[in-house]
């Protein structure tokens, strides 16, 4: 289930397990592929497959850049690497989900439909961007306990289960410094797709949790309004890692959409 698979230069580790439609998991920063924990095993009728993007989790780091078409493009050569012919459904978490406009725009025909979570089409605000370019070069001195401090009390709701807290906190302490800094300058040079969004035809989930504060759900609803097919689902009382926090639900919505795609 857990293995590695080899693509050009790096070796992935990737979940992967079962068969049927795919449906591909894209984790956020700095995370992996176990914060879809509560997803993994929960569509036994499709072909789940969850990566570690390059520099994160259990795959290699390469280079010192990294780019949201990199990370798009390497998703699409793992797939073929996986031998999946059919289109997929891809769904991607706040830095997933910057992955996943990415992948639409370049990869367009081999995806069934686009699941949207806690994320956003916009770019950094320029004091943002900095922000992300001074901890960029921070995480290669320190590594990512700072990170790790200035993140934690915004990624989850208040009354979040202690345990996946500090399960995901061992995550980002763990994830490389290489490739937590790659990530950190991707994200700062990343597109606008604020201005695509009407173009966006392929049908999509937008999901979001109600007290997310990284990701607003006011701006998810917005950005789901301004794409023809999108449906919105915000997620009562769970935070910015509204599928860890909340599975229960955001898999029925999952579950319900995917039906509709492919009438499984
Ligand atoms: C994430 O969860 O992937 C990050 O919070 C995204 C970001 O920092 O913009």
């Amino acid at each position: 289930m857990l293995k590695k698979v080899q693509v050009q230069d790096i070796a992935f580790q990737v979940y992967d397990r079962g068969s049927g439609p795919a449906l591909l998991f894209v984790h956020g920063f700095p995370l992996d592929h176990t914060m879809w924990s509560g997803q993994l095993e929960a569509f036994p009728e499709c072909r789940v497959i969850a990566p570690d993007l390059r520099g994160f989790g259990g795959t290699d780091p390469t280079g010192d850049s990294a780019s949201m078409q990199r990370y798009a493009d390497d998703l699409a050569n793992l797939l073929d690497a996986l031998d999946v012919g059919g289109r997929v459904c891809l769904c991607g978490l706040s830095m997933g989900g910057y992955v996943a406009w990415q992948f639409w725009r370049r990869h367009a025909s081999r995806l069934a439909g686009l699941i949207l979570c806690d994320t956003r089409a916009g770019v950094d605000s320029p004091q943002a961007a900095e922000d992300r370019r001074r901890n960029a070069q921070r995480v290669l001195t320190e590594g990512l306990g700072f990170l790790a401090d200035l993140m934690m009390p915004r990624l989850f709701a208040a009354d979040a289960q202690p345990e996946i807290v500090a399960a995901t906190r061992a995550v980002i302490e763990r994830t490389p410094g290489r490739g937590a800094a790659a990530g950190l300058l991707a994200m700062a040079d990343r597109s606008d797709f604020v201005p695509l969004l009407p173009e966006v035809r392929i049908p999509s989930l937008v999901v979001c949790g109600e007290r997310d504060v990284l990701t607003p759900a006011e701006e998810m609803r917005t950005m789901a309004s301004a794409m023809p097919d999108a449906r919105f689902v915000e997620v009562p009382s769970a935070g910015h890692m509204a599928p860890l926090e909340s599975p229960g639900m955001v898999n029925a919505a999952i579950r319900e959409f995917i039906r509709g795609l492919h009438r499984v």
